[in-house]
């Protein structure tokens, strides 16, 4: 029987300073987290048996997912010491899996189309010791990186190639037999003193076991930065079907087919543009909201312009002159405008954040 193991430990220090209050895999994307996309993907599959992986945020995270019956599946939670890698990750989590297949699923990867057709792939192959999947990037330097033979098998992974050999990345979607555990047992740590998947996954090659690659066409985004999770948030929007919940108020308000509103929210002499997501029990007076933005639930804004952001749940964004871009606030957070003189910018910031005023 299949299972599947979701990694959502790590630090994600590139997404501070959100990540020092949340665990980057609960941040939303399109109003839902990451992490509720990946079992859900899992699910849709046919999987009902799922570990997570947890560090530092297991607290946070067991207390959003719970024992997984919400989303019909059976979650296990494994609890990592420290986060020394990908493949510590497995070598923990084999009293979970025991000489189950499994798919590996980075718990801050989106991923377009999901993972059924793979699945079935990986089942259909017994003599495959493992499935991996890549995908053509523009910047493979950045990337574990596969090197192919001319019959389309793996010769070489290689960690951040200076000079890549091809540019198929690896995505972080990987299928195993139990003898991956063989591989995580026997290789050391990397000069970054982690144990890392690619260095198991070239193992199982080196001992002549078979690991097929698929080439993913569709997007495919890992939302370790800011940038990332903005654009993980538009490609999201891009796919949703719209709805307005029927206890939705809109008041003299000028919203197209592309915007979903979740219930109790609020609309007041307000132009909304989609693909866009307002969350239960926002209220948005006065203001523009363009298209791809999420904002999150019991959120208040009034007399603004906001685009391409995603604002988190119970922020209140009051009276500003210039429009909010690219923005990515978290929780509670207040930023207003006023609108007498001298006009100045007053501010009491999280440490890491960081603002661009042009
Ligand atoms: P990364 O993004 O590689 O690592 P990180 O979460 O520590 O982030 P940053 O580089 O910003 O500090 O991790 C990919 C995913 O795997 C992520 O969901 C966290 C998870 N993970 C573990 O569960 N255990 C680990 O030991 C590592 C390294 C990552």
């Amino acid at each position: 029987m299949m299972k599947g193991l979701i990694l959502s430990g790590g630090k994600g220090t590139r997404l501070y300073p959100l990540t020092y209050t949340r665990a980057k895999q609960l941040i939303p994307v399109a109003n839902k987290p990451v992490l509720f996309r990946v079992i859900e993907m899992i699910r849709d599959a046919g999987i009902e048996e799922i570990g997570i992986v947890v560090g530092q945020t297991a607290p946070e995270i067991e207390a959003a997912v719970g024992d997984g019956s919400k989303f019909g599946v059976r979650i296990t939670y494994i609890p990592q010491d420290s986060p020394d890698g990908l493949a510590h990750a497995v070598k923990i989590s084999q009293d979970f899996i025991g000489s189950d297949p499994f798919v590996m699923f980075l718990g801050d990867n989106v991923i377009q189309g999901g993972i059924s057709t793979l699945i079935r792939d990986f089942t259909n192959h017994p003599e495959w010791q493992a499935q991996i999947v890549l995908k053509q990037v523009d910047n493979p330097q950045s990337f574990g990186v596969a090197k192919l033979r001319d019959d389309g098998t793996i010769e070489k992974l290689i960690e951040k190639p200076k000079e890549p050999p091809s540019d198929l990345a690896l995505v972080g979607i990987y299928m195993f037999d139990h003898h991956v555990f063989e591989a995580v047992n026997s290789i050391g740590k990397s000069w970054r003193g982690e144990l890392e998947i690619t260095d198991a996954i070239q193992w199982l090659i080196d001992h002549g076991y078979t690991v097929s690659p698929h080439v993913h066409q569709g997007w495919w985004i890992d939302t370790g930065k800011p940038i990332d999770m903005l654009e993980a948030n538009a490609s999201v929007l891009d796919e949703i079907t719209p709805s307005v919940a029927p206890d939705v108020v809109i008041i003299n308000s000028e919203i197209d087919r592309r915007v979903t509103i979740e219930p109790g929210a609020r609309i007041v002499n307000s132009t909304i543009h989609g693909p866009t997501i307002i969350g239960s029990g926002t209220v948005i007076e006065d203001s523009y909201i363009g298209p791809y933005t999420s904002i999150y639930y019991e959120v208040t804004i009034k007399g603004c312009e906001i685009d391409r952001s995603i604002i988190l749940e119970k922020t209140t964004i009051t009276d500003l002159d210039a429009r909010l871009s690219s923005c990515l606030i978290g929780r509670s957070a207040q930023v207003s405008g006023k609108q007498t003189r001298p006009r100045t910018l007053t501010m009491n910031l999280g440490d890491h954040s960081s603002i661009l005023i042009v």
